[in-house]
């Protein structure tokens, strides 16, 4: 039985796409019960509806504050039936009665190694520092801006010459990977949450998790 889930996006997608695309090959067992940004042009919206996933663009401007906007949002994310959030490059923060209503039920994917970088312009702030590894991470949305339980990380090596720009593209494609295992370690009930820690096959990790040579989550 497919797992209904609700991604929210900002942008581009190209975290939605991966999603969709290991779920039509059968990778990812999901049914996409909702797409939803608060950007109206968001590319993500128009890759959804080539895919006959329903849609949802509300707009931030027509209401009175953070806590109204997120409510209208998460009653339609709660009448669509999904069972997960993913927020796939969905750049707003969200208001903590929501976080804490979705609490074990809502991943973020960070480009970062959290607890590194938080926020905004990761790439930059890595360029900056000089470190020589950098990666991204998906976790557990809590109240705290990306600082919700993180369930597993992917790295890369920080090389001379980098730049933000090619060290996003390099990223990518792991975010990609790193998002679909743990949508699907969620699905599948091998990754949960509890009292704010992350449980893998019933018992807490305490590194995040990583991914093996199929792809799959596995122990540090
Ligand atoms: C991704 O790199 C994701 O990690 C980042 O936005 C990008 C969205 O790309 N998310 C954040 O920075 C959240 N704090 P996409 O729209 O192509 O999936």
């Amino acid at each position: 039985m497919s797992f209904p889930i609700a991604v929210l996006a900002s942008g581009r997608g190209s975290n939605l796409a991966a999603l969709i695309d290991a779920s039509e090959a059968g990778k990812l067992s999901v049914e996409f019960k909702l797409v939803a940004s608060d950007k109206a042009d968001a590319p993500a919206l128009r890759h959804a509806e080539a895919h006959g996933i329903p849609t949802l663009a509300l707009d931030p401007k027509g209401f009175p504050d953070r806590r109204a906007f997120d409510e209208a949002l998460f009653a339609n994310v709660a009448a669509c039936g999904a069972q997960l959030v993913v927020l796939a490059g969905y750049m707003r923060i969200l208001d903590a009665a929501v976080t804490a209503q979705w609490a074990g039920r809502m991943i973020n994917i960070h480009p970062s190694l959290l607890p590194k970088y938080r926020g905004l312009h990761t790439h930059r702030k890595v360029l900056k520092a000089g470190d020589a590894e950098h990666g991204a991470s998906v976790h557990f949305v809590s109240a705290e801006l990306d600082g919700g339980p993180v369930i597993a990380q992917v790295r890369i090596d920080v090389r001379a010459g980098d730049t933000e720009d090619s060290l996003a593209a390099r990223l990518l494609p792991r975010e990609h990977a790193l998002l679909t295992a743990c949508v699907d370690a969620i699905a599948r009930g091998a990754v949960r949450e509890r009292d704010g820690k992350v449980l893998f096959n019933d018992a807490v990790i305490h590194t995040p998790l990583q991914l093996d040579g199929r792809g799959q989550l596995a122990i540090a």
